[in-house]
């Protein structure tokens, strides 16, 4: 079916259930679900019951869209997203974020777990990403281009709001919150990476590596979402000794290191 038919059918289901009009979208990432917690929820909708939403898979994403208020503000939130790794085509991936636009989101807050590869970072740091280097992942873009949605090809100078990466610093600065920045490298997984790959990547100009984000980003962009994203530090890719990193430790790591990103999101959307 078409996909602009689709997304208004999405939007339709989306409005018989609510009638508030989110400006503000937010993707919370693996371990970071905690962070709905600051939202007064209206309505919780499973990802199950929306024409043409797909459904995650993966063990900490637990798939449903929360409308509800975050600082007084209207927001839509994504309690669990879609990896490409789950097997989805890029354009299933990315259908959710081109949903959010269709339903009056014009700035995407998107957060993930990520493995540092910059020796300056710590596990527990957050990251704000200032651009990223997308790595054998499918470009979400490939395909027919619906014009109604954005351009055939589109500017990529600036994927991430240079005025919102300004205003996370200082409200991170606000809150005495320390806050690295850098570039995130999109790679497929769902394989961690090799010592060799980590190397790689720092090599390429990389700070942190995650199995999200790039192709949202790129379909944000391309319907012309502002976007910012913030990375929780689960793991450190370059460590010579005891390489092993499971699920459970990225889990249980960004856990520990949301309270500090739901402050800044908090303070965020109250100025959205
Ligand atoms: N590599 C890729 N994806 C990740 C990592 C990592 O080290 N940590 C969390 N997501």
């Amino acid at each position: 079916m078409d996909l602009i038919k689709q997304l208004n059918e999405t939007v339709l289901y989306i409005r018989s259930r609510s009638s508030r009009v989110p400006k503000v979208g937010i993707v919370l990432g693996s371990g970071l679900g905690n962070l709905v917690e600051e939202i007064a929820v209206d309505i919780e909708i499973p990802y199950d019951e929306i024409p043409h939403f797909p459904v995650t898979t993966v063990e900490g994403h637990s798939g449903k869209l929360i409308l509800g208020k975050i600082s007084g503000k209207p927001v839509v939130a994504m309690s669990g997203r879609f990896h490409y790794y789950e097997g989805y085509p890029a354009h299933y991936v990315v259908y959710p974020i081109r949903a959010l636009k269709y339903l009056g989101v014009e700035t995407l807050v998107i957060s993930n777990a990520a493995g540092g590869i910059n020796s300056s970072l710590r596990v527990g740091d957050l990251m704000i990403i200032t651009d990223h280097i997308s790595l054998f992942v499918a470009n979400p873009l490939i395909g027919k281009n619906e014009e109604a949605i954005g351009l055939r090809f589109p500017d990529m100078s600036e994927p991430y709001n240079r005025r919102l990466i300004s205003r996370v610093k200082e409200i991170a600065a606000g809150l005495q919150i320390p806050l690295k920045e850098g570039v995130y490298a999109g790679v497929t997984g769902p394989t961690f990476e090799t010592r060799s790959e980590y190397r790689m990547l720092h090599l390429v100009g990389c700070d942190a590596v995650g199995m999200s984000t790039v192709q949202e980003v790129i379909a944000a962009v391309h319907t012309g979402m502002k976007v910012v994203a913030v990375s929780v530090i689960t793991d450190m890719g370059i460590r010579e000794d005891d390489n092993i990193i499971t699920h459970e430790e990225v889990l249980h790591a960004a856990a520990a290191a949301e309270p500090k990103l739901s402050a800044i999101f908090r303070e965020l959307v109250a100025e959205l």
